[in-house]
This record gives C-alpha cells, sequence and structure tokens, in this order.
C-alpha cells in the first residue's frame, strides 16, 4: 500500500488518514480513524464507498470497462467459455485442459438433487415465482449433512463453492420444471454445465441441441458472471462475514438480485417493451422516463458505475442478433422496438446528460424470449450465472483471516433519550 495521506480538518482539529492506491482505478482514504475522533462517513448507496479490497473483477464506469482478474470481458466472452471463466473468477488463473476437465469432474459429481430437494418443489404453489422457489431450496440446502461446511477448513470453503456452482443450474431448471407441472430432469453426466441446463429445462429437444442457442447462453452465463461490489455481491459479503453457512449467504444474494433495480431489470425490461407494444409508443415512454412525476423508469437503461456504454452490453447485442438469425426470428418485433427504443433514447439530452446508456439487462431479455425461456426464468438464468461470482467473492473473503465482520453505522436524527 502506497504512502499517500489525505487530511481532513473540522473544527479545530486536522487528522491525517492513509491513501491506498489500487493496480487500476482509484485511490482510497482509508476512514477507519474517523471513528476515534468521532465521526462517521456519510454514503447512503455507498456512491463513493469501497467496501473491501479484492482481485477479482475491475470496472471501469467512465472508460466501459470490464476484467476479470485482468482480462476483458469480451475477450472471454468470444474465445473463451463459462467454465473457464468460472475457475478464472475461484482459482485467479484461466484453467489449462487438464485442469478444466477436473474441475468439469467435480461439478458434475456435485450436481445431483436428492429426494428431499425434489419433496421441496411439491410445497410451491405452480405459478411460484421462481426466484422465490430458488432462494428457499438452496437455503434448505443448507441444511443438509452433505452440504455442511466448516468455514475455518479452506479444501470445505472450496468444496462449498464446487457445491453452489454444481447445484445452482439444477435447482434453477427445477423452478422451470415446477412451474411447467412437468417432471424434473436429473442433469445427464455426460453433458457439460450449459448444454445440462437446457437439457434440464426442455429435455432432448431441438433447442436443447441447437448449437447456437448454447454458445449464446454460455456467452450469457459469462457476461453475467460477476460484476464486483453490486448489490447482491455486496450482501453475499455482508451476510457471509458473520460465519453462516456458505448457501445461506448465497440465498441472500438471490434475495437482493430479485429486485427491478439490480438482476431483476431483464425481466423488466421485456415486459416494458411488451407494455410499450409498437414503436409509436416511444415517445410517450420515453417521456413517462423522463417526468420526477413518473416511477416509469427505462428498464436496462443506466447503471450505478457505467456511465459509458456497458460492455456486456454490446456483446449481449451482437448475440442477440445470432439468436434471432438463428431462430428465425430476425424480424422480431421487440428486438426491432428494443433498437428503436435504443436509438431514440441515446440522442435525447436527458439521457445523454445523465450518461444513461444501454446496460447488460436491456438485450439479454429479448435473446432469452427468442430462445423459447420463459420471462419469470430470466432473473433465476442472471442468479445461475452469477453465484460462481457470489462464491468466489464468499471464497476471497473467507480466506482472509483477519476478514471484518460488515457492520457500517450511521446519521441517527431520531428522537433525544426521553423517559417513558
Ligand atoms: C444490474 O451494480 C451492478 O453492477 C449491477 C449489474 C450487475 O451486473 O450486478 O450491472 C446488474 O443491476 C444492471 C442495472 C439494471 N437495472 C435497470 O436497468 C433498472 C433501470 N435503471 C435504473 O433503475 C438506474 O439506472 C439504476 C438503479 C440502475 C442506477 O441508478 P443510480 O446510479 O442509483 O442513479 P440514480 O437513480 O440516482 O439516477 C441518476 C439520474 C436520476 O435523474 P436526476 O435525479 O439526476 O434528474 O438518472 C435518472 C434518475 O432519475 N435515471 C433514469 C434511469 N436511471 C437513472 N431515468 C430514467 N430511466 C432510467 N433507467
Amino acid at each position: 500500500m502506497s504512502k499517500k495521506s489525505a487530511t481532513i480538518s473540522f473544527e479545530n482539529q486536522s487528522i491525517e488518514l492513509p491513501i491506498y492506491s489500487p493496480t487500476l482505478g482509484y485511490d482510497v482514504i482509508d476512514v477507519k480513524a474517523l471513528g476515534k475522533e468521532r465521526h462517521f462517513t456519510f454514503d447512503p448507496g455507498f456512491y463513493a464507498t469501497a467496501s473491501c479490497e479484492s482481485k477479482i473483477t475491475y470496472i471501469d464506469g467512465d472508460e466501459g470497462v470490464l476484467l476479470h482478474r485482468g482480462y476483458p470481458i469480451d475477450q472471454l466472452a468470444f474465445q473463451r467459455d463459462y467454465l473457464d471463466v468460472c475457475y478464472l473468477l475461484i482459482h485467479g488463473e484461466l484453467p489449462t485442459a487438464s485442469q478444466k476437465q477436473f474441475f468439469e469432474e467435480k461439478l458434475s459429481e456435485a450436481a445431483p438433487i436428492c429426494d428431499f430437494t425434489r419433496s421441496l418443489f411439491s410445497g410451491f404453489a405452480q405459478d411460484a415465482h421462481p426466484m422465490g422457489m430458488l432462494l428457499s431450496a438452496i437455503g434448505a440446502l443448507s441444511t443438509r449433512s452433505s452440504n455442511a461446511c466448516n468455514n475455518k477448513l479452506p479444501e470445505e470453503r472450496e468444496r462449498a463453492v464446487i457445491r453452489l456452482v454444481a447445484k445452482v443450474p439444477v435447482l434453477a431448471a427445477m423452478t422451470y420444471r415446477h412451474s411447467q407441472n412437468k417432471p424434473f430432469i436429473a442433469p445427464d453426466p455426460n453433458r457439460g454445465l450449459v448444454e445440462n441446463f437446457l437439457y434440464m429445462l426442455f429435455g432432448d429437444s431441438e433447442i436443447s441441441q441447437n448449437k447456437t442457442v448454447i454458445t449464446a447462453l454460455d456467452r450469457i452465463f459469462t457476461l453475467h458472471a460477476d460484476h464486483e461490489q453490486n448489490a447482491s455481491t455486496s450482501t453475499v459479503r455482508m451476510s457471509g462475514s458473520t460465519g453462516t453457512h456458505p448457501f445461506a449467504a448465497i440465498a441472500a444474494g438471490i434475495s437482493a438480485l430479485w429486485g427491478p433495480a439490480h438482476g431483476g431489470a431483464n425481466e423488466a425490461c421485456l415486459n416494458m417493451l411488451k407494455k410499450i407494444g409498437d414503436e409509436s409508443q416511444i415517445e410517450t415512454y420515453i417521456a413517462k422516463a423522463k417526468d420526477k412525476n413518473d416511477p416509469f423508469r427505462l428498464m436496462g437503461f443506466g447503471h450505478r458505475v457505467y456511465k459509458s456504454y456497458d460492455p456486456r452490453a454490446k456483446v449481449m447485442q451482437q448475440t442477440c442478433h445470432d439468436v434471432l438469425e438463428a431462430m428465425n426470428k430476425h424480424n422480431d418485433p421487440l428486438f426491432k422496438l428494443a433498437m428503436k427504443l435504443e436509438k431514440i433514447a441515446l440522442e435525447d439530452p436527458y439521457f445523454v446528460d445523465r450518461k444513461l446508456y444501454p446496460n447488460v439487462d436491456f438485450y439479454s431479455g429479448i435473446t432469452l424470449s427468442a430462445m423459447g425461456i420463459p420471462v419469470n426464468l430470466f432473473t433465476v438464468i442472471f442468479a445461475l450465472a452469477r453465484t460462481v461470482g457470489w462464491a468466489s467473492h464468499w471464497f476471497e473473503m473467507m480466506n482472509e483471516a483477519d476478514h471484518p465482520l460488515y457492520r457500517p453505522r450511521q446519521l441517527y436524527t431520531g428522537p433525544a433519550r426521553r423517559d417513558v
């Protein structure tokens, strides 16, 4: 860490605070010592707060850069596959062929789901939201002795990471099969992770053997795998910092991702496009999005960090084209509507001035819809892909012997002490 420091002066005193410099990105000011001076920093929403040190993912919001362990997202999406990215996020390097084969074997061994889990789903209504089913199922799996994890043992922490990455796709497919009132399909040990997911959704069907669809879904998983300290990852770190069961920490992350301001945006974006209906309505909805008195926002637009084009959205748009061509849906009205909406919004001063660009969720919904995946499964697919990111951050934090308990403070403006 560098020897630079910042001086903060207030009332009749000043305090020197150490500044640490990163490999990439902004310097950070360590404000821990402020507490002793009876001051806290105040940053609702954490717009300017670095909650931890991490080596996994770097984002430059101004330049539209996303690196996983230093590798640009577009190179990973087009030159490697999701399994490579999973290994990279967890272990810090891309796998050799033998490492990848061993990794895939461990995932395959950990994938099968027992009767206990199958029985869980019988308690859900058929129209239960799949995200509610997924977070319940992963939480329930924490009670199984086979998933027990002594967080103090590195080998058990790594085992928990493998079991999470292996089991969430199976649970995700089960939420779909339950909502379709169809029998569950067990994972096939002879299929790769992405092919297996499609197989567990649709059985041996044309869609689950369509190479373009498999490649597109693999790319969608890669684009959603990790994204620094976003709301759900921060939730996993916060709950994991208490020493809770890793599956419980991931259930907390799933809960956070569900919201429309975060992972729920892909589902909300497709519903928004359907609501707009056709190009004649675009101006009306753009006006609603700009109206401060109207809660409507353009789903799939804007980002807390990216104040330029989300690098994932570029890859997502191309992938969307590929799938629509493969599914002979290149005249898909929703895709044409999305492209027109994007063009109009990117020329509108309201969006330009606020640096609001399409994010990863803008085209993912159209792509998944073209694959025949129902809207209410979109965020489950985001959760499936992001599980490796959540698990990697949990793993990184737990591997630090002295990782602190997350415990922010507050600005209290309630009543002063008073007697009953
Ligand atoms: C994801 O954090 C991550 O990394 C998340 C994610 C990941 O991979 O984990 O990238 C995944 O969650 C992507 C984002 C998906 N969400 C959406 O697409 C929902 C629509 N977007 C908005 O809800 C919003 O853009 C947020 C929540 C994503 C970000 O908003 P911020 O950074 O909290 O900023 P803000 O709400 O304060 O907005 C700044 C201004 C405001 O106007 P003014 O008060 O300055 O006049 O921009 C406006 C906002 O009203 N604004 C929008 C808008 N987004 C922001 N106006 C209309 N439509 C929008 N979508």
